[in-house]
């Protein structure tokens, strides 16, 4: 949708005159580090051309009001800012509202309310961060809005603070600072230990970075995900007791090897193992593509998958049947599932003459099993959030 009809449909909805911006905050697809980020380990996102759009105006008083193109049947969402709490029927008005809760947390406290109207092009439930970019939106706007003494960096961890401890998911930092610290064309190695980060340029010349939706989400992600934190938790308290260490990300897959019998459980040392080599992998893949090695980087990306199909368990039979037809089809250099998982997205390196017969292959194999239709996106790495109008 283009800039004028989004400002177009706010005035119709919230009516015309006043200060009318638009802003603009990525999604992203991470190429790998999966299950990393609330491990101290690394992960490789990069921010997405695709997004959510924000047109909003400030108002003389306190009330918020929203709406979402997305969600029209939801019409206008009304609260106030002098009611900063989770209600479940605001729906996916929480997402911003929980940033303004967590801004006012830090003292950033908003003197009037706003109109809001937004549209995203990142499909939702597709693992692509739609609430990050949701959240790192109004994060930007609010900056821009009243004036608040921010950096980006600080606004993805506001919007993870609001995900946490408004909403309820107790997620990583990967997404929200994917979101607001994307740059063109690069991808953010980040050490989600120290948040200290390098943008590694991707320059694919002959290849393309293709996104399939199984358009499947199974409804345990927010239980499992939260399971899988406890399980690494646990096993990492168990890892304390043969060695000096604050988080799984610090050791090697040897040191790993070698301490592993402290965790008892077998299916926790998987998770453990899975947390410490996916990291391992993730600094491998990086300086992979430094030399420019995108065949090694495509390997490690299908080891990834294997752990986290294996090991992880955080994928499902679709991913799986997206992933395993992938790997079969000739110019794929990797593939594997990307985000918290069960459902979602699978990220392939694809050469440019093969892009076709890849889409061909996956959709007619995802259909013939389960019945389904998958979408493929070519994407590309776009910037950080941006005040458009
Ligand atoms: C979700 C979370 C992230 C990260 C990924 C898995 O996207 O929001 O913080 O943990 O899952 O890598």
């Amino acid at each position: 949708m283009k800039t004028e009809e989004m400002v177009a449909k706010f005035k119709e909805v919230f009516g015309a005159g006043g200060d009318i911006r638009v802003y603009f905050a990525p999604g992203r697809v991470n190429l790998i580090g999966e299950h990393t980020d609330y491990n101290g380990g690394h992960v490789f996102p990069c921010a997405l051309t695709l997004g959510t759009y924000g047109v909003v105006r400030k108002s003389m008083d306190h009330n918020l009001r929203f709406y979402s193109l997305n969600f029209e049947d939801r019409g206008i969402l009304e609260s106030s800012i002098d009611e900063l709490k989770p209600d479940p029927e605001l729906f996916w008005a929480n997402y911003p509202k929980g940033v303004l809760w967590a801004f006012d947390e830090k003292g950033m406290r908003v003197d009037y309310g706003f109109d809001l109207l937004i549209w995203g092009n990142i499909p939702n439930g597709s693992g692509l961060s739609s609430s990050a970019s949701l959240e790192v939106l109004t994060g930007t706007l609010l900056k821009d809005l009243y004036g608040f003494d921010v950096e980006n960096e600080g606004i993805a961890l506001l919007c993870q603070r609001s995900e946490n401890h408004y909403n309820g998911m107790n997620c990583g930092i990967m997404d929200q600072f994917a979101s607001a610290m994307g740059k063109k064309d690069h991808a953010i190695f980040l050490d989600t230990a120290t948040l200290e980060y390098e943008y590694a340029p991707v320059k694919l010349r002959d290849q393309k970075i293709v996104v399939t939706n199984s358009r499947v989400k199974h409804s345990l992600v927010d239980s499992a995900y939260n399971d899988r934190r406890r399980e690494c938790e646990t096993a990492l308290k168990e890892l304390k007791k043969a060695m000096r260490i604050k988080t799984l990300g610090e050791l090697t897959e040897e040191e790993f090897d070698s301490i592993q019998d402290a965790i008892p459980d077998a299916v926790r040392r998987k998770r453990a193992k899975h947390a410490v080599y996916e990291n391992r992998r993730t600094i491998r893949a990086v300086e992979a593509l430094k030399k420019n090695d995108l065949a090694a980087f495509g390997r490690l990306m299908n080891e990834s998958h294997i752990s986290l199909r294996d090991d992880y368990e955080v994928s499902c039979e679709e991913i799986d049947c997206l992933v395993e037809t992938a790997w079969r089809v000739d110019g794929v250099l990797g593939s594997r599932i990307t985000g918290g998982g069960f459902g979602g997205c699978t990220v392939s390196i694809v050469e440019n003459a093969a892009v076709e017969e890849f889409e061909r292959k996956v959709l007619e194999e995802y259909k013939i099993r389960f019945n389904r239709e998958g979408e493929v996106y070519v994407v590309d790495i776009g910037g950080g959030p941006e005040r458009i109008v």
